[in-house]
Parts: C-alpha cells; sequence; structure tokens
C-alpha cells in the first residue's frame, strides 16, 4: 500500500473505530471479539479468513495465522497483527490479558458455540474473571450507515452487476439454460473487476419465477416466457443487489398485469424511503399496493434490506421493524414481487441511498413494462 492510501485509508478506520468504540461503551462493555469477516474488514481493512479481531477503548488487534501473516501486513498496517501458532481460543486468551475482568461482547449471530465454549475453558485456564457477553447486531447497526467511500464502492458494485447484465441479457436466446446465463453473468462481471457474484445468480425461466430464491439449473429456457434475474457483484468486498424480470417472445396477460402492479409497488416504496421514515411503513407503502390489486398472499417477503460488506445486513424493510426509523447513509434494496405458483412471478429491485430529502436510487437500469419486452436481444 503506498504511504498517501495508507494515510486514507487510517482516516477512514479510525472515524469507524470511533463509531464502532462508542457502540461498545454505550453496551457497558470492555472490549468486543469480531469474528465475522465482514466486521473485521470494516474496522481494520483486512479480509482473510479464519481470523478475529478484537477491539478495546484503546487498543485494536488481528488475530491471524502464518497464511495471511504478509496480507494482514499489506491490508491492515496501522494494526497490530498477532500470528497465532496455537488454538485460536488460547491466543484470544491470551491477547486478552490486559484485561485483568471485565466484560468481552461478541456478535451472537456470528460466534459458534464451540468458539465461546472453548474461550470460556482457555479464560478459565488463564485465572481471569472475563465474562463473556453475546450482543445482537451492535456491528450491523453501526456497519448499516454508510460513509463516503463505501456510497462509492458500493456504486461500483451496481455499475459493474448493471454493466454485465446488459452484456449478457442482449445474447439471451430460447435454448439456452439457466444455468448458462447465470455462469456468463459471473464471468461478465468477473471480467470488470468483481471478485465474485454477491451471491449466486438466480435466474429463474418460466414458471420457475415464481419461486423467490430459485437456483437455476439445467432448464432451457423457452419463447413466450418471463425470466426473473437477481444478481450483484462483489466489488472491493462490496456488494450489489438487483432483480429484473424480463419477457422472451410475448408476455401472458396475467405476466403484464402483474408486472405493472409489482412496478407500481416499487415505485411507491422507493419514494417512502427518506431519514427518519419507518422501516415498517415503508414496507407498507410497497405493500399495500400489492393488496390493494389482490395480489397481497402473492408477495411473501420483506421489501427489502440493507447491503453493505454483507449481502443482507441492517436495516430490514419489513413489518417486523415497526418503530425503526432509516437514517442518512444508510443503502436498502427496494424488492417487491408478486409469485404465482406454476404459471411465474414478477420481482423489481432496485439499490437506495437514503438522504434527508428522500431517496437516492443509485442503480439506473430500465424497468418500463415496454424495456421488459424489449431488452432481450434488443
Ligand atoms: N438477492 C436475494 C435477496 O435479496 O434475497
Ligand atoms: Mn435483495
Amino acid at each position: 500500500m503506498k504511504k498517501a492510501d495508507a494515510a486514507a485509508q487510517k482516516t477512514l478506520l479510525d472515524a469507524r473505530l470511533g463509531r464502532m468504540r462508542l457502540a461498545i461503551s454505550r453496551a457497558k462493555l470492555d472490549a468486543f471479539l469480531l469474528t465475522h469477516a465482514s466486521d473485521i474488514q470494516y474496522t481494520t481493512g483486512f479480509s482473510g479468513h479464519d481470523s478475529v479481531a478484537i477491539l478495546t477503548p484503546r487498543s485494536l488487534v488481528i488475530i491471524t495465522d502464518s497464511r495471511y501473516a504478509e496480507e494482514v501486513e499489506a491490508d491492515a498496517p496501522h494494526v497490530r497483527a498477532i500470528i497465532r501458532k496455537g488454538s485460536m481460543e488460547e491466543a484470544i486468551a491470551k491477547a486478552v490479558a490486559g484485561l485483568k475482568s471485565g466484560k468481552l461482547g461478541f456478535e451472537s449471530s456470528h460466534t459458534t458455540y464451540g468458539t465461546i465454549a472453548n474461550l470460556k475453558k482457555s479464560l478459565s485456564k488463564s485465572g481471569r474473571a472475563i465474562k463473556l457477553v453475546g450482543v445482537s447486531d451492535l456491528t450491523t447497526v453501526v456497519r448499516s450507515i454508510k460513509d463516503v467511500a463505501e456510497i462509492q464502492t458500493i456504486s461500483q458494485a451496481i455499475d459493474v452487476a448493471e454493466q454485465s447484465f446488459m452484456q449478457v441479457i442482449r445474447k439471451v436466446r430460447p435454448g439456452k439454460t439457466e444455468g448458462q446465463v447465470a455462469g456468463e453473468l459471473i464471468l461478465a462481471m468477473r471480467s470488470r473487476g468483481a471478485t465474485d457474484a454477491s451471491f449466486q445468480p438466480i435466474i429463474g425461466a418460466g414458471a420457475h419465477s415464481s419461486l423467490p430464491h430459485y437456483r437455476p439449473d439445467d432448464t432451457v429456457i423457452q419463447n413466450n416466457e418471463p425470466l426473473l434475474i437477481d444478481w450483484g457483484a462483489t466489488y472491493r468486498g462490496y456488494r450489489s443487489d438487483l432483480t429484473r424480470t424480463v419477457f422472451l417472445g410475448k408476455p401472458s396477460a396475467k405476466m403484464e398485469k402483474i408486472y405493472k402492479i409489482v412496478l407500481e409497488a416499487q415505485l411507491a416504496g422507493i419514494a417512502a424511503i427518506k431519514a427518519g421514515a419507518d422501516c415498517s411503513e415503508v414496507d407498507a407503502a410497497a405493500r399495500s399496493v400489492i393488496k390493494k390489486a389482490g395480489f397481497g398472499k402473492q408477495f411473501g417477503h420483506s421489501l427489502g434490506h440493507g447491503i453493505g460488506l454483507d449481502v443482507h445486513e441492517e436495516p430490514r424493510l419489513h413489518v417486523s421493524r415497526k418503530g425503526r426509523p432509516l437514517q442518512v447513509g444508510q443503502i436498502v434494496t427496494v424488492e417487491p414481487g408478486i409469485y404465482l405458483p406454476g404459471v411465474g412471478g414478477v420481482r423489481i429491485e432496485d439499490d437506495i441511498l437514503v438522504s434527508e430529502a428522500g431517496p437516492v436510487v443509485l442503480s439506473s437500469l430500465e424497468k418500463s413494462f415496454e424495456w421488459a419486452t424489449q431488452v432481450i436481444g434488443g
């Protein structure tokens, strides 16, 4: 890493560390054990596997092993790295030696029972009265608000995904399989600098489009059918997440009808986004359009979710999130759908930045019904 880059990275990470430390002290913890790769990347810049980080009010340390020794020095030059030789839990117990007593927090949804059980043993062997405290969503809430660098990188992840989609969709023809289209999309995204797809692309042809999380196989794409494509790119660790439903040949009147309802619902959901808007009410803004049209039961999932280093993050746009207001800097998907089993489904998904003034739609692919019927082969 060049000197200037390292200095810029340090400024960025210091601001993130400040917010993490505030959250840790508000939770009345003395230190925090980060075990989730995205949390470690966020606070240190290091993205190797099988590693942890420990954050206290005054220190930050990464514990990794020799496979990542060179990488950790390059990616996290400002952070002390311990290259462990023994077990991870022993290394953690040793690293918190400065804490004679106190509360060591950890993310309960990302830390295994085995790690905690072994860590308890290692801590008690070393004779320290450290209490392990599982908390949920401490780091995810901090990470939900993106800084300028993150907004830029997510925008690049969106660009890569959109350009790749346009390259691939124009060449879809009846006779190709769903799996081929998935492979072409991944290749196109990696050719544009993505390290991977942000999740295995969902490519649902015909009636498969009614399965919201369908996994593509060797099904041959046919004429006069919908094709639902839900995909995204991972770019410098950050993920985009988009969905378009397009048509080969002539769509049925039923598909046209539900496409137009889903589009209207999506636009209503996007319009409801602004700082302070209640997450459950943003969901309701889109859902009420679908309910009113008589398809409420055919839209089972939530309206959307945050994206960032993980593809599903805080905040969630869901009925259960009453009383949780959106905040400036959060980036959420808005992805309503109508799914008719055995017939087909429509979902349309974009990525939206929350601002004081309202929604900033970061994705830019078209989505009118006319576009959806003409884009293949166009
Ligand atoms: N892109 C898949 C999902 O958000 O569930
Ligand atoms: Mn999504």
